[in-house]
């Protein structure tokens, strides 16, 4: 508890409230007098608002409103507010004296003498316009990444999945007809079977379809890169097309990483995405995981890694081009065709994950990118089935 004696000593004098009011520049402080006329004006209101003391003492304090909001009514509303109810709040544009617009945070508070009658109001205003504007940007950046990483990926790969699916579909209606009209009990059976792989095809790609589309939180563990590519497989061979030739070579014996397995997934559609866009007609993709030891000659990495490489022979990178991939929102891709967030993702990842991504492109002969893992160090610790 706080003792009178304590209190006495606690309590500033008016020219000190004065003068702490005063040294604010943060923040407008200043009073208005009950119908809306400013009373006192603080350095932060100079600051923020503009003007001079001198210049806005005794005028009304709609001047500061938006000629909008001023027809509308507004400043008349929330001091009736304010009067009525001992407070009221405000979020919205104000004008400076020079006519530019801030997003201001406002509170008014009614003042009362002894006896309880209004004198005025205080006022405090903020300008929060870096703040709105961070989080709005912060809001369309996530929503544009969130946009660009898995509702991208996956409307590029149900055009290929449609396709494959509908040759599913046929194999399974016609060997369906050839069973129905055949006498020959071994025909039937072959076309049985052929029904039954067909189908069971069709249930594997729909799994790692929704596996992929589920995976929503981080989740870091211990994955198996051969069980991680197999899981994946059918989603990397449908995002390309027929004139594109997908040769995976996975080293056997591959240690553990320790990695979000959804986001390698995404990592590797996006490496696939970039090579099969390189390439007009026909081509050649290659994905190939290894092992590499590195001494500090990939950004000062060293020890073991697990490297993903994915090579084209698609038209390669421009020098002038080269240092800028990795940018967010770099793209050289048309309009709706790129938004430039692939790589810059990529490249967080691998940052995220203790490796590094690293490119290697000559104009007219093809790309090579090199997505090194770190090895996770206790290999016990394992949860295989990734
Ligand atoms: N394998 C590649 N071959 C040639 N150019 C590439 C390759 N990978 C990336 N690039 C170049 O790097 C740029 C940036 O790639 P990034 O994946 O970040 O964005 P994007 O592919 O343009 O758009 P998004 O991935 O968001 O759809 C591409 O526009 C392209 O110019
Ligand atoms: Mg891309």
């Amino acid at each position: 508890m706080v003792s009178a004696d304590c209190l006495d000593h606690a309590i500033m004098p008016a020219h000190r409230y004065e003068q702490l009011v005063q040294s604010v520049v943060d923040y407008a402080i200043y009073m208005l007098d009950p119908t809306g006329h400013v009373v006192s004006w603080n350095a932060g209101a100079q600051r923020i608002k503009g003007y001079r003391a001198d210049e806005v003492i005794g005028q009304h304090f709609s001047l500061f409103f938006t000629p909008q909001d001023r027809t509308e009514g507004r400043p008349e509303r929330l001091l009736r507010q304010a009067l009525e109810q001992g407070v009221a709040q405000d979020e919205g544009w104000r004008v400076r004296k020079d006519g530019t617009q801030f997003w201001a945070l406002v509170g008014l508070d009614v003042i009362r003498d002894d006896q309880g009658q209004v004198v005025g109001l205080a006022k405090v205003t903020r300008d929060i316009t870096d703040r709105r504007e961070s989080a709005l940007q912060l809001d369309a950046m996530r929503a544009q990444l969130f946009q660009a990483q898995k509702l991208e990926a996956l409307g590029q790969l149900t055009g290929g999945l449609a396709h494959d699916f509908n040759n599913m579909l046929t194999i399974i209606i016609s060997s369906a007809r050839l069973a129905l009209a055949t006498q020959d009990p071994a025909r039937a059976q072959r076309m049985l079977q052929h029904i039954l792989d067909a189908g069971q095809r069709g249930t594997e790609l729909t799994q790692q379809l929704l596996s992929f589309a589920r995976h929503r939180k981080l989740d870091v563990a211990c994955v198996a890169p051969a069980n991680l590519i197999a899981a994946t497989r059918g989603l990397l061979e449908h995002a390309l097309p027929g004139s594109i030739d997908l040769r995976v070579l996975v080293q056997p014996d591959l240690p553990l990483i320790e990695v979000d397995a959804g986001q390698l997934q995404m990592v590797l559609l996006n490496l696939l995405f970039n090579a099969r866009d390189a390439i007009t007609g026909q081509g050649r993709i290659g994905l190939t995981v290894d092992v590499a030891e590195l001494a500090g000659e990939v950004e000062g990495l060293r020890g073991g890694f697990v490297r993903f490489e994915v090579e084209d022979n698609g038209e390669g990178i421009a020098p002038a081009v080269l240092p800028r991939i990795f940018e967010p929102f770099f793209t050289t891709k048309p309009f709706g065709k790129g938004t430039g967030l692939g790589l810059s993702q990529v490249y967080g990842f691998a940052r995220q994950s203790g490796g590094a991504i690293c490119v290697d492109s000559e104009p007219g002969r093809g790309t090579c990118m090199q997505l090194y893992l770190p090895i996770h160090q206790d290999r016990t610790d394992s949860q295989l089935d990734r």
